[in-house]
């Protein structure tokens, strides 16, 4: 197969205009802001942006509340500086993804507005009634804590209304025909305006059925086959990355058995388990859920992330590994959010030890997948745990030194920039970072190009090394008579491991290290013997430098 499957070996950046760049001085991000700063993320080497919904809407929930799905909000410009923006990505050669929220919408959008006034509306269908409350609505809430229960009473229509998530969002009845149509007609519409694909929100939600007498929803998931079908119909390289928070035995009804579902799927649960790997210096359940993750259709790809703009959602842990998590990672009450995660970045969260914050994006780097940065971490931003809810992580992003760190020339942010203490933007801020050759951001830069110079990790076949140590990972990739292979110490001791390859012949004997001069030679017995600091991280190729002149275009049986 040729390698054109471009998300395969992206580097995403996910980012919410709100929180990037202002230029009309309004205290709040703008598309025209955005566009000035692609040249920054060109520099990064970003190759994918996800942009976080930027449609009108009431913001009630970081615009995940829709009221128009055809237009931008005006706060943040017009559809104009959409396209300007779309195509001044292009332009850099970045493709750009949007969120598609089509569970649910506000509750002032026309559609429900027309539904509950009116019985006869053609919209009354397009939500989920019920004439009693249901016995069960205060089960399945996502929010808990803040969100009291799932099926609220609405006054006009004089009927209870479904709603996953906020009562400000009521559930769109997805299996309604129309409702179905309404959705590609969306896709159709932002593909036609430059975008290369979807961050498609609370997918398992979307495909379940809703209704008073669902106790259990069950996922509909030939709904996927028809919106991809669609999507690529139309547009043949765009893809949807699913937010799908679900069990690996569900892995392949989203994918499909044969790749004709979802392209994309955050990989959660190697997420929540690298969070304890990190917290417990214990690779195991991690390897695990690499394992239980690994069957997938060949043109599948996982998307692999530390912190996204939600909660660090450990849910899925056992309840002593959360514990562990907690302990380590958000060990105060306001640090923890909906009783199963925690709302803080990840600099502080790793106490912003350089060591720790390499090692954990080394291994997001190397996890087969793609991987997904968010916005600031590149610097090390902070968070402001004054904020409410998830809202703490969303802060505004740090330029310079200037007043606001240069996010705005406003006095009063929307969301106030962090300018106190360590993570304040007088020290963390992006224009100082481009100044000095260690900073997070030169680094977070010299990682990204390595990264795309690996494309093993994106096509290739993975095996975790066996070693003894359940502090160490070591992964191999192989593709296409080539392997690179990537050791990493979650401790904070130094360590030293023997690991073979795995490899026959002379090959495996050598081992060259991609990012400092500190290569490897098998010892006698085969084996490396690696000296590992505390936190350390290693990406090798296995062989040697001329690895290019040996790359197959076809896989080679031998090596697999
Ligand atoms: C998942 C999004 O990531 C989150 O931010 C949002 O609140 C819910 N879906 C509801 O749309």
């Amino acid at each position: 197969m040729i390698n054109d499957l471009w998300y395969k070996n992206a580097v995403v950046y996910c980012l919410s205009v709100e929180s990037y760049m202002d230029a009309n001085g309004d205290g709040r991000g703008d598309f025209e802001g955005l566009t000035r700063r692609l040249d920054y993320l060109q520099g990064l080497g970003i190759t994918t942006l996800w942009l976080m919904p930027f449609q009108t809407s009431p913001r009630r929930d970081h615009g995940y509340d829709v009221s128009d799905y055809y237009n931008v909000d005006a706060r943040f410009g017009t559809l104009g500086d959409f396209v300007e923006f779309t195509h001044g990505a292009e332009q850099r050669g970045m493709r750009v993804l949007i969120d598609l929220v089509v569970n649910h919408t506000s509750d002032q959008h026309p559609w429900f507005q027309s539904a509950r006034a009116d019985a006869d509306s053609p919209y009354r269908d397009w939500y989920v009634w019920a004439d009693e409350q249901p016995p069960d609505a205060v089960d399945g809430i996502v929010f808990p804590g803040v969100q009291k229960s799932t099926w609220s009473f609405d006054k006009k229509a004089r009927r209870w209304y479904f709603h996953r998530f906020y009562d400000f969002q009521p559930d769109l009845n997805t299996a309604h025909p129309m409702v179905q149509a309404e959705i590609l007609k969306i896709m159709g519409f932002w593909t036609q305006l430059g975008v290369a694909g979807f961050r498609m929100d609370a997918v398992p939600f979307v495909i379940g059925t809703k209704g008073p007498q669902v106790r259990k929803p069950v996922e509909q998931f030939d709904m996927l086959r028809d919106l991809r079908e669609f999507l690529q119909w139309r547009q043949g390289d765009s893809i949807i990355l699913a937010e799908a928070n679900v069990l690996p035995k569900t892995d392949l009804d989203y994918f499909g058995d044969e790749g004709e579902r979802m392209q994309m799927m955050f990989n959660f649960q190697v997420n929540q388990h690298l969070f304890y790997a990190l917290a417990a210096a214990d690779c195991r359940p991690l390897v695990k859920a690499m394992k239980q993750t690994k069957p997938r259709p060949s043109t599948a790809q996982w998307g692999t992330f530390l912190r996204n703009h939600d909660e660090l959602d450990l849910g899925r842990l056992t309840d002593e590994q959360r514990e562990s998590v907690f302990k380590a990672f958000g060990p105060e009450k306001n640090m923890q959010l909906y009783d199963r995660g925690i709302r803080r970045r990840l600099a502080p969260m790793l106490e912003g030890d350089r060591r720790r914050i390499e090692l954990a994006y080394s291994l997001m780097f190397t996890l087969p997948g793609t991987p997904v940065l968010r916005y600031g971490d590149e610097l090390g931003m902070g968070d402001d745990l004054g904020l409410p809810e998830r809202v703490c992580a969303r802060t505004p992003m740090q330029w310079s030194t200037e007043p606001q760190g240069g996010f705005t020339t406003s006095d009063k942010p929307v969301v106030p920039v962090i300018s106190e203490g360590p993570y304040g933007y007088q020290h963390v801020n992006a224009a100082v970072q481009r100044r000095d050759p260690n900073s997070m951001l030169n680094w977070t830069e010299r990682i990204v190009r390595m990264r795309k110079e690996v494309p093993e990790i994106g096509w290739g076949e993975y095996e975790v090394l066996p070693v003894r140590d359940p502090a160490i990972l070591a992964v191999r990739y192989d593709w296409r008579n080539n392997s690179v292979l990537f050791v990493h110490n979650l401790s904070d001791t130094p360590r030293e491991v023997a690991l073979s390859t795995g490899l026959a012949g002379p090959e495996g004997r050598v081992l060259i290290n991609l990012l400092t001069e500190n290569h490897s030679n098998a010892a006698e017995d085969g084996k490396h013997h690696v000296l590992l600091e505390a936190y350390a991280y290693r990406w090798y190729r296995v062989g040697g430098l001329d690895y290019l002149l040996k790359r197959s275009d076809i896989e080679t049986p031998a090596r697999a």
